[in-house]
């Protein structure tokens, strides 16, 4: 297995380009399923979830050419069911877009349950509740295997208990083709649902509200094809801003949309980084030693769940306490021990971190639980006094592209060791 090997201690400095947001393409690449046309998807990111789903759409009998390294050409003429046989072991949490797909296309759909990031129970009784409020059967067989099936699917109004992401676009996809009007109350509000409502819309779709609190299908009969292109990754963005915080560096982060980057920006202004808005890039630099803050994860527009344990490495190589709530999910700091590892002190009681930072880390033999908790100890790494070495880095590839390459070109010293 690789790792990253990281020499700590450079501050960093240049231009990053930040690419498409992987938790936006994942929700509209298996979309294109509900379509019989081909559609074009650009500014997809290189990353090995899109890799997972580019087979999982294979297998179900779409069409899946790269027209060049960002943009994928999806032919789901010949798909004629989502069913069991075609799904490969190696599934991803996304996976579970399938459901939404299959439903609103076949009215039938069998999957293996969905896998992803080890951080908390992770349930799918908000998909399920809004499929059956659509009026779909659900069916469990042993622990493996679930299936949804309509006779059809009528409009209905459906209230999340939670502003789930997942479930927002799951009952959205579903919805696309449902007789009447179907009424998402207390949705997720996050960039990727307005970047699938958009996509869905330009085949044909008839759904508004995406982007607030309620939003609004109207059922259509039919989609067609359609070029589009994927927003740009906030969660990727506001790691490398991070790391210019915690690396006290100077940067410019290029191709991305400022308003979706508020929660961070306000939070690292608040400590005292400076950020300057040039268009659709910003420049991140140091200026004076930082405050730590408290941090409490909240849906969009609050600070985002997925830059959590980044800026817990930020917080720990400050001077100074600070508190991070993870409101979002039960468990996310499995990370933690390997932060101790590297001299962090920090004591978590359920959704609770207290960190006291000492103001320095100290480079250690590390082990990546998850793509955001790996990309956490990259900045660990490159804050860190001496070499850090970065295990398991296969869950880092899931989610950020040539990240190694885009630190180096920031003046890091970080290699890839096969
Ligand atoms: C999406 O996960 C993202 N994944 C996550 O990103 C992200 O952290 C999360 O949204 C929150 O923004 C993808 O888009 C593929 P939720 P999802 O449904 O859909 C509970 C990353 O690193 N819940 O908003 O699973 C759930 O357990 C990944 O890119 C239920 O209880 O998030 C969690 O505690 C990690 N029942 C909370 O709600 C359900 O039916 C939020 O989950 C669904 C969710």
């Amino acid at each position: 297995m690789s790792n990253f090997l990281i020499e700590g201690g450079v501050k960093l400095r240049g231009k990053v380009n930040i690419g498409g947001f992987k938790n936006a393409a994942l929700a509209i690449i298996p979309s294109a399923i509900l379509c019989k046309e081909k559609c074009i998807i650009e500014n997809v990111p290189a990353i090995e979830d899109v890799n997972v789903f580019k087979e999982i759409l294979s297998n179900v009998g779409a069409k899946v050419v790269m027209l060049d390294e960002t943009t994928m050409e999806i032919d789901s003429s010949a798909v004629k069911e989502i069913s069991m046989s075609q799904f490969s072991p190696k599934n991803i949490r996304a996976s579970y877009y399938m459901w939404g797909v299959g439903l609103g296309r076949f009215k039938k759909v069998t999957t293996p349950f969905p896998g992803g990031c080890n951080i908390g129970a992770r349930k799918f009784d908000y998909h399920i509740k809004g499929f059956e409020a659509l009026g779909a059967k659900v069916e469990v067989f042993g622990d493996q295997t679930i299936s949804f099936s309509a006779e059809k699917l009528i409009g209905n109004r459906i209230y999340l208990d939670f502003a789930s992401v997942g479930a927002t676009i799951n009952i959205m996809l579903a919805a696309v083709y449902a007789e009447g009007r179907t009424t998402i109350e207390n949705a997720a509000k996050e960039p990727h649902i307005v970047d699938t409502a958009n996509f869905l819309n330009a085949m044909g779709a008839d759904i508004k509200g995406a982007g607030t609190d309620v939003i609004r299908i109207n059922g259509v009969s039919e989609l067609r094809g359609c070029t589009y292109s994927v927003i740009p990754d906030q969660i990727e963005a506001g790691t490398y801003m991070l790391a210019a915080a915690a690396t006290k560096g100077d940067i410019i982060i290029d191709g991305i949309i400022p308003k979706h980057l508020e929660p961070i920006t306000a939070k690292l202004e608040e400590m005292g980084m400076r950020i300057e808005e040039y268009g659709d890039s910003l420049r991140v630099f140091y200026e004076k030693e930082l405050e730590p803050v408290n941090i409490k994860t909240l849906p969009y527009p609050g600070f985002p769940t997925d830059l959590q344990q980044p800026m817990a490495v930020l917080l720990s190589s400050l001077n100074g306490d600070s508190i991070i709530e993870e409101s979002v999910f039960e468990s996310r700091f499995n990370y933690v021990d390997e932060l101790r590892k590297m001299g962090a002190d920090i004591d978590v009681n359920d959704r609770i971190a207290k960190i006291r930072g000492k103001g320095y880390l100290t480079g250690a033999s590390v082990n990546a639980a998850d793509l955001r908790a790996g990309a956490a100890l990259i900045i660990a790494g490159l804050v860190a006094k001496g070499v850090t070495e970065i295990n398991e880095i296969h869950h880092i590839d899931r989610g950020y592209e040539n990240i190694e390459n885009k630190f180096m070109n920031l003046g890091a010293r970080i290699k890839r060791v096969i």
